[in-house]
């Protein structure tokens, strides 16, 4: 489903992009004249006194560089400021007016695209905590494609008045109504003035302008956060039981800020903003787009806002896994989730002509494929086109594969279409195989005819076959839903990795969560594939990304804010990271990453794989402050433009005062040594600016309660011998809830590296909690 997105989205782009050059050679001089978006942020505070209102000022500044330009959103919580259309000229003739601290281009985002509860433990926490109902005061924020109301993970059934904090609206609009939320749907906007801006009219025949959710991403993202228990979920019965939100109990506010062409800047801040407003207390976003700098990147500077608030807000990773620097949503004060598989599978088996059968997964649900082997070819040799193996629209040569099983190779074009395009062509059934993108990544799909998703190992030893063989037959044998699959979780190959490309100092992902094969409540409007020839309709699918696992974090984060309303989005953070696990529980074995088949690390992993259940008891967190975050861009050493840019707020660092990332308080380590390494044995640093021992301090806060106190003791592993890890001092005792305590950790080069990187872990136990935290050191 990632890759359905992904394609879409490009192909829209590449069209604009086509338009954009006909524009050019047509009359260059119009460019000069084409308005785009920009989003103005304005240092409000240097409003001239001769303005009473905001607003008049915004719209004087604006008038001065342009009589015509419309204002498109004003902004007042996420950021002072407006978003409006100009010349590049004029955009440039407004940075330069007094009070106007930066003039950003509209950038588009990209959305990232049940077993669940039990695999993580959830169904134990009702003894934990009976009365956990204040979940039920705790809203969840969604911005994505909408939702389908109609989906039963929406049934108020038995919840009580919505919360008196919420300040939100029921928007109407094409197929949507007040009478679509409820006291679990509690609110539902949409924002489509920056995407009409520069696409045009929404063509009501092909989306709703309205938070109606004609994609079916939002939907399921929203009942993935909060959705109510659904019995008897199943998709065509493939992972049947019951479907429920991780907070069950908590409301659902949705956004909609995705539209058929992308999700745009302007009205993801402008959704942020009302969220702010609306007394939201989780924003979840599983989109992204870019690595810009934190001060030029409209979700991270929305988020600063939301932060500060009080809002947890969580993001997903992305999915350009496995390559290294491929993360998205990097800022310290966003939660950025990646993705693990369940314990749960949907085998399809593919059996060959020679005798040999491999396995591979399936969602496919209909007329099997007749008892006997069928012709089976390789599409690289059905087709005319270079690309012919990968089975694109109008590549395959109908006589080649009609009534054929056909082998296709993953990448490019979503899975589901290749399917589409075998059955279009004529053929009887696919076997699609990884490539080394995907390794053995098995993701599942709800297939148009019988077809099974087979590993690269899989898959070259079956084109091997195809290739070599006279007379090549296959044929696919659907087994269901198999649970209890070994080992599980592991991290997927499509789930993007550090290190953080923004700030290498800050350890990202923060953790990762279930992102592959999820069930949950999809919409009325599209087929499982969201493929335009997809018939079918179904009220639960079944898809994969981070998109689905940022939800899980988004969700958890309300369960654990239902338990403890008073902590901040940071000690939130914190407890979901300090008790996530990074080793299987049977046998101790470190997580797989499947892209290698080898241990996952923290750049793949972050902290590990949440652990709900633990979170709401992780003894001590890591707490962080407003003003926290502000040193942390001081020691960015952020211009204090780049600073107000950031946080709306003209913080000035301490000019004698030196600012730390070391010392900022993440639950995570990331240190960089150098590799010269000095005296025989971990000396002291030899000064000159040399990095071979590197001090970083933290602070712990007991929220363990307990009156008799409690003491904790440091244990330290690393993988390598090139760093010394201590910690000082090694035992920290609490007397009080609350009590805050401090510990150093040096981190010493004591011998030529072997590797790139080194990984590490730190763990504070009292005997009760067991609270981690990941170390990575890399070598300058
Ligand atoms: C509105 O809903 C009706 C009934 O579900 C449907 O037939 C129609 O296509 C929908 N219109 C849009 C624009 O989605
Ligand atoms: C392959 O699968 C078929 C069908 O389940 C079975 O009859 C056959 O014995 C299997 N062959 C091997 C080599 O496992
Ligand atoms: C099929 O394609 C492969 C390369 O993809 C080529 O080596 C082989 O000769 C082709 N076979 C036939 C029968 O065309
Ligand atoms: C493949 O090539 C043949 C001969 O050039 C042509 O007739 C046919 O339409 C082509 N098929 C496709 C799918 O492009
Ligand atoms: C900030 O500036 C100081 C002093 O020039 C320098 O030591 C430090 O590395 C800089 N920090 C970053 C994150 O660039
Ligand atoms: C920030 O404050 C300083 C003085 O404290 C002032 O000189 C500067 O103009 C202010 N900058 C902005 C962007 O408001």
């Amino acid at each position: 489903m990632g890759d359905l997105k992904f394609s879409r989205l490009f192909l829209v782009v590449t069209f604009l992009v086509f338009l954009g050059v006909c524009r050019v050679s047509v009359a260059a001089s119009a460019v000069q004249q084409k308005k785009n978006t920009y989003i103005i942020h304005v240092a409000k505070s240097q409003m001239p006194a001769s303005f009473d209102d905001h607003t008049r000022w915004y719209d004087s500044s604006l008038k001065s560089v342009s009589e015509s330009a419309e204002m498109l959103y004003t902004y007042n919580n996420a950021i002072h400021g407006f978003a409006t259309r100009l010349t590049a000229q004029e955009a440039k003739s407004l940075q330069d007016q007094p009070g106007i601290l930066y003039v950003l281009p509209e950038v588009k985002y990209e959305l990232h695209t049940t077993r669940t509860p039990t695999f993580l433990g959830l169904e134990q926490s009702a003894n934990l905590f009976p009365e956990s109902d204040s979940e039920s005061d705790v809203i969840v924020a969604v911005l994505d494609t909408g939702v389908w109301p109609e989906s039963k993970s929406f049934d108020d059934t038995g919840m009580g008045p919505v919360p008196a904090s919420w300040k939100g609206a029921c928007e109407t609009g094409t197929n949507f109504t007040s009478n679509h939320c409820n006291k679990k749907l509690i609110g539902a906007r949409y924002f489509s003035t920056g995407y009409e801006a520069t696409l045009g009219p929404i063509d009501v025949t092909k989306e709703s302008k309205s938070p109606r959710d004609d994609d079916g991403h939002g939907t399921h993202t929203s009942t993935t956060a909060a959705g109510a228990i659904v019995g008897g979920a199943s998709l065509f019965g493939y992972a049947s039981g019951s479907a429920r939100g991780m907070a069950h109990r908590a409301r659902v506010a949705v956004y909609k800020v995705c539209w058929i062409g992308g999700c745009f800047s302007s009205d993801i801040l402008a959704a942020i903003d009302g969220a702010i407003a609306d007394n939201v207390n989780i924003l979840s976003l599983s989109l992204g787009g870019g690595t810009a700098d934190y001060y030029r990147d409209s979700v991270a500077i929305g988020a600063f806002s939301a932060m500060e608030k009080g809002i947890f807000v969580s993001c997903s990773a992305g999915n350009a896994g496995p390559s290294a620097y491929t993360l998205s949503n990097l800022a310290p004060w966003i939660t950025t989730v990646g993705a693990g598989t369940l314990d749960r599978d949907f085998p399809a088996y593919v059996s060959l002509g020679n005798g040999q059968n491999f396995s591979g997964v399936s969602l496919y649900k209909g007329d099997s494929l007749p008892a006997k082997l069928l012709p089976f070819v390789y599409a690289g040799n059905a087709s005319n086109s270079t690309n012919g193996n990968l089975c694109m629209t109008g590549t395959l040569i109908p006589e080649k594969v009609k009534g054929k099983i056909v082998l296709c190779d993953r990448g490019i074009n979503p899975r589901v279409q290749k399917g589409a395009v075998v059955k279009g062509a004529g053929g009887a059934g696919m076997v699609l195989a990884n490539t080394a993108a995907n390794g053995e990544e098995l993701v599942a799909d709800a297939h148009l005819l019988p077809a099974s998703t087979v590993g690269q190992k899989s898959g070259d030893a079956i084109r091997d076959y195809v290739l070599s063989d006279a007379n090549p037959t296959a044929t696919i044998l659907f087994e269901g839903t198999k649970v209890g699959i070994e080992p599980s979780p592991v991290v997927a190959a499509f789930s993007s990795r550090g290190p953080n490309a923004i700030t290498p100092d800050i350890l990202k992902p923060d953790l990762i969560a279930p992102g592959v094969n999820i069930i949950a409540g999809w919409t009325g409007a599209v087929g499982p594939t969201g493929l335009a020839e997809d018939p079918r309709r179904v009220e639960f699918n079944i898809i994969s990304g981070t998109s689905m696992s940022c939800p899980h974090v988004s969700g958890l984060a309300a369960f654990v804010k239902g338990a403890h309303p008073d902590w901040s989005p940071a000690a939130i953070r914190s407890a979901l990271m300090t008790t996530a696990y990074t080793a299987y529980k049977n046998g101790g074995k470190k997580l797989i990453d499947v892209s290698t088949g080898k241990a996952s690390t923290p750049y793949d992993h972050g902290a590990g794989h949440v652990n709900p259940v633990a979170a709401l008891n992780p003894g001590l967190v890591y707490d962080l402050t407003t003003e926290d975050y502000l040193n942390f861009l001081c020691a960015l050493n952020y211009t204090s433009m780049q600073i107000q840019g950031v946080a709306r707020r003209n913080y000035s660092c301490g000019a004698g005062k030196t600012y730390s990332i070391g010392d900022f308080n993440y639950p995570s380590f990331s240190v960089s040594l150098q590799t010269q390494v000095i005296g025989g044995g971990g000396g002291s640093s030899s000064g000159g600016g040399s990095k071979s021992v590197v001090k970083h301090t933290r602070t712990l806060t007991n929220v363990g309660g307990g009156s008799g106190g409690s003491t904790y003791k440091v244990s330290i592993s690393t993988t390598s011998p090139a760093v010394k890890i201590t910690v000082e001092p090694d035992t920290l005792t609490f007397t009080k809830a609350y009590e805050k305590k401090s510990y150093t950790v040096t981190f010493s080069a004591t011998s030529m590296p072997s590797n790139t990187n080194e990984f590490g872990r730190i763990e504070w136990s009292d005997g009760k909690h067991v609270v981690g935290s990941p170390v990575v050191i890399s070598w300058i």
